[in-house]
């Protein structure tokens, strides 16, 4: 009753894996340790207004619009997400919520848009909740973390910058399977402003669902030494990205994206997200670094598209090997630019 009518608007990015979150138990809990760059340009902005219900029918009451349209398979995915907060969100039954939203980036780029969309609604969401309750900030955003995650799990790692651990790992003392946390030490020169520019490769929709690839974990004749080997990777990666060391980032970023398309490859039911030009573009990098002292490396999310990562002192020599090399493996030429970034931000 304490809450009047209003408005509340928050924008929050994507992110990258470093070391991937691929499989899950109950509850949206990581079978095992993950850690992201925030990314800075893919952003998703959420407008939410809210307003007192007259009528109680159904059991959540909310209008959606993406990207100006109404979308058919947002609202389902709203509507669990609420389900799975209600128990945390007081509040969420008695309003009714006009939600706007919009991508930074193309809808159908086979960019997820999960982890910015689902992070900016939890945002606008804690910030109403804010009113009532007395957090600090660092609790505002371990809450905030702690929604989007039940949203989309990888959408825990979006809320800060620059790198975020999800998952508890021996490595990092206050890591948690229930929410992100900043990566605690500090980072080598070299991850400044690291660059992300991602090749999109296919903009279609992918034929196998992250949710359906997480559930194939179970059972998997590999799962157990997958997970141990996240474990592993996240303890040197949170090594590497204090001594610097671009050679074992390298190898254990590419290590890990293929490890992850492997998994699918070897589930049953088997399939494989990635297309010829993926592989060409992985090919060209591979050449590139033989051919000059690059630390230009790739990974993948769940899907075709690729994610070219260097540092920022190779910027203008790296854009140039894009241009002339990788782009024409780009379904008609498009590609986005980003960098490490920050977090959510209210608008
Ligand atoms: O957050 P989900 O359920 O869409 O899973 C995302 C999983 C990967 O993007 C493939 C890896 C990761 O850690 O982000």
């Amino acid at each position: 009753d304490q809450i009047p009518n209003g408005e509340v608007t928050y924008q929050s990015p994507s992110n990258i894996a470093l070391v991937k979150y691929w499989g899950k138990k109950k509850h949206q809990i990581p079978e095992n340790p993950s850690i992201s760059f925030t990314l800075n340009h893919c952003k998703t902005i959420t407008k939410l207004s809210y307003s007192k219900r007259e009528t109680q029918d159904e059991k959540f009451s909310f209008d959606v619009l993406l990207d100006g349209k109404e979308n058919v398979d947002f609202k389902p995915k709203i509507e669990t997400f609420f389900n799975r907060i209600e128990a945390y969100i007081p509040f969420l039954k008695e309003f009714h919520f006009n939600i706007i939203t919009e991508n930074t980036f193309p809808h159908s780029s086979g960019i997820a848009s999960s982890a910015s969309g689902l992070s900016a609604l939890a945002s606008c969401l804690m910030d109403i909740e804010s009113q009532v309750l007395n957090l600090s900030e660092a609790e505002r955003i371990k809450k905030t973390s702690f929604l989007a995650r039940l949203g989309s799990g990888s959408a825990c790692r979006s809320l800060e910058g620059e790198l975020v651990v999800w998952g508890k790992t021996e490595s990092i003392k206050d890591s948690n399977d229930l929410f992100g946390v900043k990566f605690p030490f500090k980072v080598h020169d070299h991850f400044k402003n690291y660059q992300d520019t991602i090749l999109l490769v296919d903009k279609g929709e992918k034929q196998v669902s992250s949710t359906v690839g997480h559930n194939l974990m179970h059972g998997h004749d590999y799962a157990e030494t997958r997970f141990k080997q996240a474990h592993k990777n996240l303890t040197d990666i949170t090594a590497i990205l204090q001594n610097g060391n671009l050679e074992a980032f390298v190898e254990l970023v590419e290590s890990e994206a293929l490890t992850l398309h492997a998994m699918m490859m070897t589930s049953r039911p088997y399939y494989i997200l990635m297309k010829p030009n993926t592989l060409e573009i992985i090919n060209k990098i591979w050449a590139y670094r033989a051919a000059t002292n690059s630390h230009v490396c790739f990974t993948l999310d769940a899907g075709a598209n690729v994610h070219v990562l260097y540092p920022e002192n190779e910027k203008a020599a790296v854009l140039e090997f894009i241009k002339t090399e990788l782009v024409a493996y780009c379904q008609n030429g498009h590609y986005i630019c980003d960098q490490i970034g920050l977090g959510a931000d209210i608008v």
